[in-house]
């Protein structure tokens, strides 16, 4: 069932106080939480040297266990930057498309919630339709279609549970304006270089998955205004926003999504084609999962750079 749990707060507080009991007193208190998407665990290693402690999803009561092939699943307790800031790190997320109820999808959020945290960064691989993205461009996002979400799919169906918010969240500004600006301050004050990687800001659409999209899918989302595709990172920011957590959400950009049309049987141009015209009009853009992880783990230095001047900059407040 896609019901949420009506024991959640329980459930979550008993998982927070399993954590907390495996934490020494310098890590207690996170105030910041990460979530890394699908090749993005590298930004673990901007841990730094220190207390860290390191907790597989599997050793965690409650905790969903994580399906997918290099989606490693670990709680990672640790501080970062000079000012030694705490913050918890969740490598690996639970999918919906895996099989798991949006209650679990979303369980790892609460856990963050009832242990304090008050500022989430959400990352993911995501398709790009914006037809001035490139693979390897990150988009800060500043809205979603949480598309799965109108068909019931939701994070919050089933009775409110009132410790964690109100029965109608709003979602109007679900992405925090004050985190995006220093999001662009902190990019400025990095200098990346512009010709590998730029920086956008942009609407995600969810979707169930786990097939990606058809051709016909990709115009109709790019119509609706979406800019990147993917499916995760909504039912997460749904929940936190429920919570009253702060929500920054990047969306790495591994693959670009397919607009133009396919072969149709009427279509005269494609009916011109020779064999390898067509293989190659037909191959051109397909999503699949190894471009997702490559173009991940070339991106990752620099969005975990990224996040690491952001909390600097958080820190200094
Ligand atoms: N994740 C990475 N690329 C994707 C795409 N094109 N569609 C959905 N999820 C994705």
């Amino acid at each position: 069932d896609t019901l949420a749990h009506p024991n959640a707060y329980a459930r979550a507080s008993e998982t927070a106080q399993h954590v907390l009991s495996k934490l020494p007193d310098t890590l207690q208190k996170p105030k910041v939480a990460i979530v890394c998407g699908s090749g993005l665990g590298g930004l673990a290693d901007t841990i730094e040297a220190g207390p860290k402690v390191e907790l597989p999803y599997e050793t965690i009561p409650n905790f969903p266990q994580s399906t997918v092939q290099g989606h490693a699943g670990k709680f990672i307790f640790g501080v970062i930057g000079e000012q030694k800031m705490p913050v918890a790190l969740l490598v690996g997320r639970a999918h919906f498309y895996e099989g798991h109820t949006m209650d679990l999808v979303t369980f790892a959020t609460r856990v963050c919630k009832v242990l304090g945290v008050e500022t989430i960064i959400v990352t993911n691989a995501a398709g790009g339709l914006n037809e001035n993205y490139r693979v390897g461009d990150i988009v800060c996002l500043n809205d979603h279609l949480n598309l799965a979400g109108f068909v019931g799919i939701h994070p919050l169906r089933g009775p409110n549970i009132e410790e964690f918010g109100v029965r109608f969240p709003p979602m109007s500004d679900a992405y925090d304006l004050d985190l995006r600006r220093r999001v662009h301050k902190a990019w400025v004050k990095l200098g990346l270089d512009q010709q590998k990687r730029r920086i956008h800001e942009g609407v995600y659409a969810f979707l169930a998955g786990p097939s990606y999209e058809t051709r016909a899918e990709c115009r109709m989302l790019r119509m609706l205004g979406a800019d990147v595709v993917g499916m995760s990172t909504v039912p997460e920011i749904v929940v936190a926003r429920h919570a009253g957590i702060r929500v920054l959400a990047f969306s790495l950009v591994t693959n670009m999504a397919v607009l133009e049309p396919g072969a149709r049987g009427n279509d005269s141009i494609i009916q011109a084609m020779n064999k390898s015209e067509l293989d190659q009009y037909l191959g051109k853009g397909k999503a699949n999962h190894e471009e997702v992880l490559e173009a991940g783990r070339e991106a990752a230095k620099d969005m975990q750079a990224l996040v690491k001047q952001i909390l600097s900059d958080l820190h200094e407040d």
